[in-house]
């Protein structure tokens, strides 16, 4: 199957939740996958940093790859690093779907998305909170995903900035159908509905699954919540 396909898989249906590996337990791999495909999830979102893009260091290709045996969902890989042009073959072939990079790790993004929608990979471009929607403008017909982060990318656990929403309500406005929006940080019980409210698809959620006794609770409380009125 065309891994863009999972594109149209995630655009159907209600808002999808995103569960972000960062917290999880990496000792016990593929049982959190498991517990997350029972609670019902519709991808993984696995967040790769490098220490220079942003001042936290995470993990690269061999967890994806571990993750890729591991499972069947979509694999959306958040590339927070420097030079993401150089490695988004590399994450191709270790099984991601969609690939998503920072606007502003780049001079111009435009290039980087054609050569990950040429992979056959779903072409994501994120923003950090003080980044104008206007910056990515010009990139968004080559988007297949836009990722409006809600905290400053680098770490798990901050608190949600409300300039997230008037971006998604302005990307709302500016992206077509094809084009998913996400949100990233600080997502939980209190902000999660004003998120789908905006216009976020998929909802990238790490403490308030992973911090939770029960992943499968957290997953239904949330979907819920997201849910359209
Ligand atoms: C932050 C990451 C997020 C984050 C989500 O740079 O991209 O995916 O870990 O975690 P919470 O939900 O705890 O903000
Ligand atoms: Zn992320």
């Amino acid at each position: 199957m065309s891994r863009r396909r999972h594109l149209v898989d995630l655009r159907q249906g209600p808002p999808a939740i995103l569960p972000s590996l960062l917290l999880c337990d990496f000792g016990n791999l593929e049982r959190e996958i498991r517990q997350l495909e029972e609670a019902g999830v519709r991808a993984l979102h696995l967040d790769v940093m490098d220490g220079r893009f942003v001042k936290n260091l995470t993990y690269g290709m061999p967890i994806v790859e571990a993750c890729r045996r591991l499972t069947d969902l979509p694999l959306d890989v958040h590339l927070m690093i420097e030079q993401p042009q150089d490695y988004v073959k590399q994450f191709h072939n270790a099984g991601a779907d969609i690939i998503t990079m920072h606007a502003e790790a780049v001079d111009s993004p435009s290039g980087v998305l054609s050569q990950i929608r040429e992979l056959d990979c779903g072409a994501g471009l994120a923003i950090n909170p003080e980044t104008p929607v206007e910056l990515i403008e010009d990139s968004l017909p080559l988007c297949d995903l836009v990722l409006v982060m809600s905290v400053k990318a680098g770490f798990g656990g901050q608190s949600f900035q409300t300039v997230a929403l008037e971006k998604l309500r302005q990307l709302k406005d500016l992206v077509g159908e094809e084009t998913l929006l996400a949100v990233d940080g600080g997502v939980n019980d209190g902000t999660i509905h004003d998120c789908q409210a905006a216009g976020a698809q998929l909802l990238v959620v790490g403490s308030a699954i992973f911090r939770e006794a029960s992943y499968r609770d957290a997953v239904r409380k949330l979907t819920d919540l997201a849910l359209p009125v």
